[in-house]
């Protein structure tokens, strides 16, 4: 709780070309919940960092990642949109946090067994203790909800894992968070391959709706999304193509897989897959637009970015201190 209202907190890797599955298991749900809570979202630059990054492309996403953040609907002003490298507390809770955390518990998690297997070439250390900067940056705002997309469950796990524990020996420090993760869209799948969860890190461009993909690309991909031969849609596990496309239309639409079933009753898949791109286009198609107006405005870009590193050093300063005072660590003589 912070300033009389519960708190959010969620953040992106400022890594690549953005895509739907970002914008649907994430972006979206944010832009739901931020008029509710008192809102941190972060553009988790140190998180880039553990694979390998060329550092002009690292600043660059970096900024476009903050300025999709603000064209997709988070007012930068009622929210706090930062860079997670310009509060350094977030580094320092999470050596803390390290200290509580085990390895055993680490092992377990998929992601950096995934990443490690991608990666094998650079399987350090940082790519093993990501879950605990992630925790570290959820704790630190004494978040009491984290919107995510399915595949972080396991992160939000850890971080309450963590906290629970640190509070256990401690008292009660941390806030412990719950996960929420939305109804529809929390799992996109590839357009290429609908076993497998649609990534940024894909080398198939065809698998992935990149969030400034142009109008005709969109609808070029959804054409040639991967589905089935029988040309029937409906919302079942043994028709994963078909399925992952009617989790994109309702959770563009808002609608349920009832309810789009209906909708396509007797139509072919042609028409259906048309339909999902245009829907998707009607909803990416303003937000780029207003990414295109905000990268004129450098100015503004800067003047957010300065004031909202301010505010969020304020908020985690105050928990980093609580934490340093509770382990023992000696206050500064000012
Ligand atoms: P990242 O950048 O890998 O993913 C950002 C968000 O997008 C969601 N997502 C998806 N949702 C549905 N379908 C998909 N195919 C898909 N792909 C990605 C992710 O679940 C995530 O919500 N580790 C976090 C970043 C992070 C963070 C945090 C999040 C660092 N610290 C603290 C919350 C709180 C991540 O996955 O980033």
């Amino acid at each position: 709780m912070l300033d009389g209202k519960k708190t959010l907190f969620s953040g992106m890797q400022a890594t690549g070309n953005f895509t739907l599955g970002n914008y649907m298991g994430a972006l979206k749900n944010w832009i739901t919940l931020n008029e509710e809570y008192q809102c941190f979202y972060c553009v988790v630059d140190l998180h880039s960092i553990t694979v390998r990054q060329d550092p002009a492309e690292l600043k660059k996403n970096a900024r476009a990642l903050l300025a999709l953040y603000i064209a997709a609907g988070l007012d930068p002003v009622k929210n706090c949109i930062y860079y997670q490298s310009h509060v350094s507390a977030h580094a320092e809770l999470s050596w803390i946090l390290n200290c509580f955390t085990y390895m055993g518990e680490l092992n377990r998690m998929t992601q950096f067994k995934d990443k490690s297997a991608k990666y094998s070439d650079n399987i350090n250390a940082g790519l093993y203790t990501y879950p605990v900067l992630m925790a570290a940056d959820i704790l630190l705002f004494q978040s009491d909800v984290v919107p995510v997309g399915a595949d972080q469950k396991q992160h939000l796990e850890i971080t309450r894992d963590i906290a629970e524990r640190f509070n256990s020996i401690y008292g009660d420090v941390f806030t412990i968070p719950e996960p929420y993760i939305g109804k529809t869209g929390a799992k996109i799948m590839s357009l290429q391959d609908p076993a497998k969860k649609m990534s940024k890190s894909d080398e198939n461009i065809n698998a992935n709706i990149y969030l400034m993909d142009d109008p005709d690309t969109i609808i070029r991909k959804f054409k040639r999304a991967v589905t089935d031969s029988d040309n029937q849609i409906r919302y079942t596990e043994d028709k994963p193509g078909i399925k992952n496309l009617i989790d994109i239309y309702c959770s563009a639409t808002n609608k349920t897989a009832q309810e789009a079933v209906k909708e396509f009753d007797g139509k072919g898949y042609g028409d259906f897959k048309l339909a999902v791109g245009e829907t998707v286009v009607s909803i990416l198609k303003p937000i780029q637009d207003r990414v295109e107006e905000l990268n004129k405005d450098k100015g503004y870009i800067d003047g957010i970015i300065k004031d909202n590193a301010e505010k969020a050093n304020y908020f985690a300063a105050k928990t980093l201190r609580k934490v340093q005072k509770k382990i023992g660590l000696p206050e500064k003589i000012r």
